[in-house]
């Protein structure tokens, strides 16, 4: 079972605009009207009519998840989770990160999304600890995983090197 867990995983390096998956998750804001960093890229990629429909929609809180389509973006939708900002940890950040990776992945099984892309949320501008933040991420996903079928397809697309080894080093103990 564990290895089969580990086939439906996926650790690349890159840029989330560019996947060609059924739907990529934003590490928006609470307001959900854009911003810098993936956020940014994100919203420049799908074009400005991901804004209208982010617009209509009024905000999300830290840790839930809403789904747009993706417009120009390869992807088919668009699943933008709030992450918390880092305060030092007796903020139940840690709670409030594995709830955005429990519900991105409930968000794509409601629109049907086989295949996922998350970015590392929150280790950018909201300075949660990297390698802290990695293990939610894996250990969150893996549990969702074996529960659900519908998700054949989990990438972590990772902005740079630091975050690519975060995740390389940390695969491992969390699905072996
Ligand atoms: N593709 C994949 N990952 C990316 C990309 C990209 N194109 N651009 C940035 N990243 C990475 C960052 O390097 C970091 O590892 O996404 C991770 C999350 O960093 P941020 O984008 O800063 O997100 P976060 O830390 O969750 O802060 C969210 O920043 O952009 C604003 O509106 C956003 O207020 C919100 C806050």
């Amino acid at each position: 079972m564990a290895t089969e867990l580990k086939d439906r995983i996926g650790i690349v390096e890159g840029d989330i605009t560019t996947m060609d998956v059924d739907a990529i998750v934003n590490a928006a804001n609470t307001t959900l009207l854009g911003g810098g960093g993936v956020d940014g890229a994100i919203h420049r990629a799908a074009g400005p009519e991901l804004l209208e429909e982010t617009r209509r929609i009024g905000g999300c809180p830290t840790g839930e998840a809403r789904v747009t389509k993706g417009y120009r973006l390869p992807a088919k939708w668009v699943i933008h989770t709030v992450g918390p900002i880092w305060t030092g940890g007796d903020k139940h950040e840690d709670v409030l990160l594995a709830n955005c990776y429990r519900n991105s992945l409930g968000a794509a099984v409601e629109v049907g999304a086989a295949t996922l892309a998350f970015p590392s949320i929150s280790t950018g501008a909201y300075r949660f600890p990297l390698e802290r933040a990695v293990r939610i991420a894996l250990k969150e996903t893996k549990s969702f995983l074996e529960a659900d079928q519908t998700v054949q397809k989990v990438i972590f697309v990772c902005f740079g090197g630091e975050v690519y080894r975060a995740y390389q080093e940390a695969l491992d103990e969390v699905f072996d």
